[in-house]
């Protein structure tokens, strides 16, 4: 593998809405499949550099108990995602994953719609991120690839971004993403200028791989829907090693 990989953290919150769709009262239930560890510890072996969990405040796919067992026994990076909230903010204190990616939530979202926007939540943002500095924790913002909200990144003096590829992933399937590329590849070489560390994430899949590896300056991108998807018809393992090749 190349020095300048791009790396791939494999987000897992979907095999945990698997699991929820049967056992959601009883997540820890002996018998509860699919195992979100099991998940996340196949993704590793398969080359994953890391695995990022989404608690969302209303639970419906990760649980805490997911989260803690995957920590124990993981041996690469663990990402907290998370919304800005008190509670969450002190739950990944307590937790102290590798990294949190600080998201916007809003309860009635299927996923993540939009990027977090920075210059509303300035002051809420900058105390989450100090919070984690403060006790190592690397804080990334998942922010569109928008001007004003990159330079606003720097200014908090976050570490890293995660630049939202939901809109170019959209109009990529309908044949129709300069605007959204542009966009995003102005954004990656902005962050980078700012000194920011550029991921990436959302709607990315098999196909629109091809495009968004071509993105400069890139990290590590987040990919968890498709490869869910994936996993369901080749196994996990042939899900992640595809993946990792159409990457690199
Ligand atoms: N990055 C962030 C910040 C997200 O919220 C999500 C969705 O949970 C992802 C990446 C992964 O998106 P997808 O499941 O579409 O690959």
């Amino acid at each position: 593998m190349s020095k300048n990989s791009i790396l791939l953290g494999v987000n897992v919150d979907h095999c945990a809405t698997l699991r929820q769709a049967r056992y959601k009262d009883d997540p820890e239930f002996i018998l509860a499949e699919p195992s979100v560890l099991q998940f996340a510890l196949l993704s590793e072996s398969a080359g994953a550099d890391g695995i990022t969990m989404h608690l969302r405040e209303d639970k419906r796919h990760v649980q805490s108990c997911d989260i803690e067992k995957v920590k124990a026994s993981m041996k690469t990076r663990l990402n907290l995602e998370m919304a800005c909230t008190e509670e969450m903010t002190e739950y990944a204190l307590k937790l102290l994953p590798d990294s949190v990616c600080l998201v916007p939530e809003k309860r009635e979202e299927v996923t993540t719609e939009g990027g977090l926007d920075l210059i509303k939540n300035y002051e809420r943002v900058s105390e989450v991120v100090k919070a984690m500095k403060a006790v190592g924790v690397a804080s990334s913002l998942f922010i569109d690839p928008d001007v004003n909200q990159i330079k606003a990144a720097a200014d908090l003096g976050a570490p890293w971004i995660e630049l939202h590829t939901g809109a170019f992933s959209n109009q990529y399937a309908l044949g129709d993403y300069q605007k959204e590329w542009d966009a995003l590849k102005l954004g990656t070489e902005l962050a980078h200028s700012l000194g920011l560390v550029v991921n990436a994430g959302h709607g990315i899949n098999y196909e629109n791989i091809k495009q968004v590896r071509q993105l400069p300056y890139l990290n590590e991108l987040n990919i968890g829907h498709s490869i869910v998807s994936q996993s369901l018809f080749l196994g996990v393992d042939t899900a992640v090693k595809n993946m990792l090749s159409l990457m690199r």
